[in-house]
């Protein structure tokens, strides 16, 4: 084969970039696929890297083609070895790194609808579920290397809790898994900032990654919270970081995060907790109540599944529920407004809790 017919990706690996767009709502740039590989799922903007040309650079061009947003690099989030099977193809093979990009001026549309169905700008908290490779990797480098650097917390910590206490998550049920944590570990930094609240924030980061851990556990399903707080306190890797004062301030703050507690928490760890472990997406509460439903009672048909699921949400969210929020928080009232009024109409809730499948 001569080098002229040896296509990229494929004969040999192509270089590539992505961009991790966040605006000032901590909100994502997304665009759907067109195209293979990985048509149909959500991608960060990016494309191949031209000779001579810089990765900031074809970041910033690859953005204004395929966006017009003009953006600004901010730094590197992470490399990708994006490997990947085509169907009916030989699988391609790319290198890529992705950036974090701040908007300097402009707005995201679509600038090539050939290559792209759809763009929209989604929470960094609540991504969709079919995302591409590059862009799982891109969030997951987010998570671990631009928020532990952008909040100043211990590289040695966070690293053996993505280690250690993270991969315990992956048996979680779908509400109580890994994107439900990283959804808490990512609220609770947003209420100390905009509250101001003066934190040790690993321990912050430490009671939010902690804090459903027992779930899985058979030993007391309705008491999950003591058993996260005992785990907590099984991994004594903790005591490098943590005075003996600071692990039980920790392990307290554990147990007050359920919502339905009976006292006041016991410390601003604990209220911190707690409003974030509150929902504040309501695609999201209704998909994780009704497969809480459905697992913790298999007996029920459907609509059994949907009237606990109904019921449950009534109690905690509904005018008067029991759900506690300790601060006052723009997301979260948006969001108790929104579910209050889906509550009211209890046709519309089990229509669209009737969507929901595996
Ligand atoms: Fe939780």
């Amino acid at each position: 084969m001569s080098e002229k017919e040896m296509k990229i990706g494929k004969d040999y690996i192509g270089v590539g970039c992505g961009a991790f767009i966040v605006n000032d709502k901590n909100q994502f740039l997304l665009q759907k696929r067109n195209k293979e590989p990985e048509k149909g799922y959500w991608s960060i903007p990016g494309g191949r890297l031209e000779m001579y040309e810089t990765f900031e650079e074809a970041v910033v061009r690859e953005v204004k083609e395929e966006t017009d947003l003009d953006v600004e690099v901010v730094g590197l989030c992470g490399i990708c070895d994006h490997i990947v099977d085509i169907p009916g193809e030989t699988k391609s093979h790319w290198i890529s790194p992705s950036y974090l990009c701040k908007v300097i001026s402009g707005e995201a549309k679509i600038m090539e609808p050939n290559k792209h169905l759809d763009m929209k700008w989604f929470d960094i908290a609540n991504p969709p579920e079919n995302i591409t490779i590059t862009t799982a990797k891109a969030l997951d480098d987010y998570f671990y290397n631009i928020q532990s650097e952008k909040y100043d917390l211990n590289n040695k910590l966070v690293k053996h809790i993505r280690k250690k206490v993270f991969p315990v998550y992956e048996k979680n049920d779908k509400g109580h898994g890994l994107k439900h944590i990283r959804q808490v570990i990512s609220r609770s930094f947003e209420l100390v900032e905009n509250n101001k609240l003066d934190v040790d924030i690993n321990m912050v980061y430490t009671i939010a990654a902690y804090h459903d851990i027992g779930r899985k556990s058979e030993r007391d399903k309705d008491n999950h919270e003591e058993i996260s707080a005992e785990m907590m306190r099984e991994d004594l890797e903790l005591e490098k970081y943590f005075s003996e004062d600071k692990l039980k301030l920790i392990e307290e703050a554990i147990v007050d995060h359920r919502a339905s507690l009976e006292y006041e928490a016991r410390s601003i760890y604990g209220k911190i907790v707690s409003s974030a472990d509150r929902e504040i997406f309501l695609d999201n509460i209704l998909y994780r109540s009704y497969f809480f439903q459905k697992n913790k009672h298999p007996e029920c048909d459907k609509l059994g599944v949907i009237e606990n699921s109904y019921k449950k949400l009534n109690s905690k969210y509904g005018k008067g529920g029991y759900a506690k929020m300790y601060f006052s928080d723009e997301k979260y009232q948006k969001f108790i407004t929104e579910m209050q009024v889906l509550l009211e109409n209890k046709d519309e809730f089990i229509r669209r809790e009737s969507l929901l499948e595996e």
